[in-house]
C-alpha cells in the first residue's frame, strides 16, 4: 500500500467507505452514522462486555460514539471497522487496526463484539483471521502486536488462533474486578499467520462493496 499525499487516511488508502472484507460468518466494513448500530453506546456502558477493560466503570454518551467514528476514519494509522454478521445483517461489534509505528511496521488490533449473544460462537476467531490477512498483504504491516489481560480466556483463544506467540507477561498488571492480573503480550508475523492458513496466501483480502447495496453508498 502507499500513500500518495500526507493527509490520506489510512481508511482512504484502504478504499475508503467502500471497503469491504470477507470473512466467513460476517463482514468488515467502515462506520458511519447510517451503519453503526443504535446499540454502539450501550456496548462501552455494560459492565460484563467492559469486564477486562480500563473503560469498565466509565460511561459514554452516544456523541462520544460518532466523535471517536469520526476520528478513526481520518486517522493516518487508524482503520477502525464494523463486524457485520453475515445471516441478519446486524453490526454486532468493531475491529480496530492500529498501524502505531511505521518505521518498524508494527500494528496493534483490538476487538469489541458488543452483542453478547454472539460471543462464543468464533466470531473473534473469523474476523481476526481476515483482517490479520489484509493487514499482511493489503496495508504491509510487518509485525502485529497484541494484548489482554490473563483472565480473558477468549480474548487470548483467537490471538493463538491466528498463530500469534507470547513474547512478554507483565505480571500484576492491570486491575480487575479490584485483583491485579498479567497481561500477556503476543506478537505475530507473516510467516506464521500463513504457515496455519496458506489457503489465504494467494486469496484476495478484500471486495468492494457492491454498488448502492445500501443508502450511504456514495459512489
Ligand atoms: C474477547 C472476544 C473478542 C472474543 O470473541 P468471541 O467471538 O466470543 O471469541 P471466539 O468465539 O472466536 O473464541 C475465541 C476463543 O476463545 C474461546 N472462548 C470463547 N469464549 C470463551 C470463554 N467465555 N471462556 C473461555 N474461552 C472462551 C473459544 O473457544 C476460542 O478458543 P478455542 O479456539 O481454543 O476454542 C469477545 O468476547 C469480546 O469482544 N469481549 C469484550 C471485549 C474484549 O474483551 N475484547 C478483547 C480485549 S483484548
Amino acid at each position: 500500500m502507499s500513500r500518495n499525499a500526507a493527509s490520506d487516511s489510512l481508511l482512504q488508502t484502504c478504499g475508503g467507505l467502500d471497503l469491504q472484507i470477507d470473512c466467513e460468518m460476517c463482514t468488515l466494513r467502515p462506520l458511519n452514522r447510517a451503519r453503526a448500530s443504535n446499540r454502539y453506546c450501550d456496548w462501552l456502558n455494560d459492565d460484563e462486555v467492559n469486564k477486562f477493560s480500563q473503560r469498565l466503570g466509565q460511561l459514554h454518551t452516544a456523541e462520544e460514539v460518532w466523535a471517536y467514528i469520526e476520528s478513526a476514519n481520518a486517522s493516518a494509522d487508524t482503520l477502525l471497522l464494523g463486524i457485520f454478521d453475515l445471516t441478519t445483517g446486524a453490526h454486532i461489534g468493531n475491529i480496530q487496526l492500529k498501524f502505531y509505528d511505521h518505521a518498524n511496521g508494527l500494528a496493534d488490533l483490538s476487538t469489541l463484539i458488543g452483542e453478547r449473544d454472539f460471543w462464543g460462537r468464533g466470531y473473534a476467531k473469523d474476523v481476526w483471521k481476515h483482517i490479520v490477512h489484509f493487514g499482511f498483504s493489503v496495508i504491509g504491516v510487518r509485525k502485529f502486536t497484541m494484548g489482554n489481560s490473563a483472565g480473558n480466556k477468549a480474548a487470548s483463544g483467537k490471538t493463538l488462533y491466528v498463530g500469534a506467540k507470547l513474547e512478554s507477561t507483565k505480571r500484576q498488571h492491570v486491575l480487575v474486578g479490584g485483583e491485579y492480573q498479567d497481561v500477556l503480550e503476543y506478537g505475530l508475523f507473516a510467516a506464521d499467520f500463513y504457515a496455519k492458513f496458506p489457503e489465504l496466501k494467494a486469496a484476495p483480502a478484500a471486495t468492494s462493496a457492491r454498488v448502492n447495496d445500501d443508502p450511504t453508498h456514495h459512489g
